[in-house]
């Protein structure tokens, strides 16, 4: 088996992943592994932008607000107040690095989107993923202590001790490296780090409806979780209200429509015609996420509609076309002129809230490991995530890790050495296909049963479906020689499995999480410590059953 060693291992090249990997390459040698290109990541998909008090009507309390109400009573508070405060100097790195925002005579262009008081959000036009990524990845290329490795697939994390008698003395294992399939050379390489941060991003690809590219098989929170960290808050999925409605999608990703466009004045109409949010919300259009896509959903099922409609043919068309090119590209490829008809829209899945546990600094709970970007569940989300609050936490957490794993590697214990990854297995042609067949079945299961409104009945239902996908695969995987997409339906099955145990669990509703027979939130109790407590004792039952 061949063997690299370095100081840090970067798991993921989204914002979180670049970020890190240009500041921790000043002070140490890093490898980044990346499972396609290196830009194919949900970064590149961002439209709406990044949200950060530089308004002369806004302040910092007022933007804390904001995401501790959307989180409906989740939130960490101190997680809260660090990212907003520490907003503005992350931004102004960006903006030294070369990353261009979009400006009206001069002063920054802040948008407004849902669940912010105040227009806040800063932005590239509808492109601020894309100018975020390209700045960090070129810059990163030049790095000269940063190697990174393109169509490279994290297996499983290694971990030390590994004996289930180790573990269940009490020794908590360190987490050292990776097992990382070279897919251009298809063979599985152990790459031993003195420090691994997870960048995966989420796990959109769980669902048969998502605006995630398809690197979104939540590679980062199962391998976390196989290795014994602590995970939470799954049960949060946040749904974006608007995207394309295309009957022939399949199992495409769809394409987003940016809450932007809500913040400029479009209007949501059901396919008649009639505006509908003045129902479900003072706040209406600019209510935040989960109220938006339960009453889209609403009317959905009310009127037996495929979809309602966004209509900015009331706005100017040129300021339209000025503010959201990619809008207009995305809607003239399917013969649509936005300027002048509504756009069909539907929910889709869209951001992992919850994911492995953190604390501030981006320690996870295993020593050695480290987590930032919608992988972590650092407490800024809680029950929901306010808009365009996620770039944010990924710059401030990738600047709080490369300072925390800087102290991690002054003390860090030698490095152990991996053992030798059994190459066993064989791929049949023939079952090949089941691969496909399963990943469907995982993915319709959830979008039909554990989507924006549940019940128990039907998560009941997901789980027996998915309790016995979890054992075939389980199985093709032991008997198979690895490859990529055999490592994604793993994961793709866990992290179903782990989002209905969470949801059936949460005997509430309460932000993203909408229960039928549950409808309201359990105000007994603390909610945040029930859940750790409940995710510790399923983590080491489970994990027990994952040792070879
Ligand atoms: C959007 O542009 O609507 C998505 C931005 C986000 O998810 O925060």
């Amino acid at each position: 088996m061949p063997r690299k060693r370095t100081d840090i291992l970067i798991i993921g090249s989204g914002i979180a992943g670049l970020s890190l990997a240009l500041k921790t390459s000043q002070y140490a040698d890093v490898i980044l592994v990346t499972k396609k290109d290196s830009a194919d990541t949900a970064t590149n998909w961002a439209q709406g932008g990044i949200a950060a008090v530089t308004g002369k009507d806004d302040d910092f309390r007022i933007h804390m607000e904001d995401t501790l109400r959307t989180g409906a009573g989740l939130c960490r508070p101190e997680a809260v107040r660090l990212v907003v405060e520490t907003a503005p100097a992350r931004i102004r790195e960006l903006m030294d690095l070369g990353v261009r925002f979009t400006r009206r005579e001069g002063e920054l262009a802040l948008a407004r989107e849902g669940g912010h008081s105040r227009s806040r959000i800063l932005h590239h036009h509808d492109r601020t993923g894309q100018e975020i990524e390209s700045v960090l990845l070129q810059k990163a290329r030049a790095s000269g202590r940063l190697e990174l490795l393109e169509h490279h697939v994290m297996i499983d994390l290694l971990m030390a001790p590994r004996s289930r008698r180790a573990f269940e003395s009490g020794h908590t294992p360190r987490c050292f490296g990776a097992y990382v399939l070279d897919e251009p050379r298809d063979v599985v390489e152990a790459i031993e780090a003195k420090a691994v941060i997870l960048c995966t991003g989420g796990s959109g690809m769980v669902y048969f409806h998502t605006t995630n590219p398809a690197i979104a098989t939540a590679d980062g929170v199962v391998a976390a979780w196989r290795g014994g960290a602590v995970v939470g808050n799954l049960e949060f999925f946040q749904f974006h209200p608007t995207t394309l409605y295309e009957p022939d999608t399949g199992s495409r990703p769809r394409a987003l429509i940016t809450e932007a466009m809500r913040g400029f004045g479009a209007v949501l109409r059901t396919r008649s015609g009639e505006p509908f949010m003045h129902l479900y919300d003072d706040r209406r259009e600019l209510a935040p996420r989960d109220i938006v896509a339960r009453a889209i959903d609403a009317e959905l099922k009310k009127r037996g509609d495929p979809f309602v409609v966004l209509d900015c043919t009331h706005l100017s068309a040129d300021a339209l076309r000025e503010e959201f090119p990619q809008i207009d590209e995305i809607c003239r490829a399917r013969g649509i002129d936005f300027t002048k008809e509504p756009i069909p829209v539907v929910p889709a899945a869209h951001y992992q809230c919850g994911g492995v546990l953190t604390d501030l600094e981006a320690r996870t709970s295993l020593p050695g490991l480290f987590a930032v970007g919608e992988v972590a569940m650092t407490g800024l989300h809680g029950a929901n995530r306010l808009a365009s609050n996620s770039l944010l936490e990924a710059v401030v957490f990738a600047d709080q890790a490369a300072n925390s794993c800087r102290e991690w590697l002054r003390e860090a214990p030698p490095l152990p050495e991996a053992e030798e990854w059994s190459a066993e297995g064989t791929v049949n042609a023939e079952e090949w296909v089941l691969v496909e067949h399963n990943r469907d079945e995982i993915r319709m299961i959830m979008w039909d049963y554990v989507g924006i409104v549940r019940s128990t009945l039907r998560l009941e239902r997901a789980r027996r479906r998915l309790q016995l996908l979890r054992h075939e695969v389980e199985d093709f995987f032991r008997r198979t020689r690895v490859n990529g997409p055999l490592v994604e339906l793993r994961n793709l099955v866990v992290i179903a499995d782990l989002i209905v145990e969470s949801a059936l669990s949460r005997r509430e509703s309460r932000g993203l999480h909408f229960m039928t027979d549950f409808p309201n939130p359990d105000l007994t109790g603390d909610p945040q410590e029930t859940l750790l407590s409940r995710y510790r004792s399923s983590v080491r039952a489970d994990w027990r059953h994952s040792l070879r």
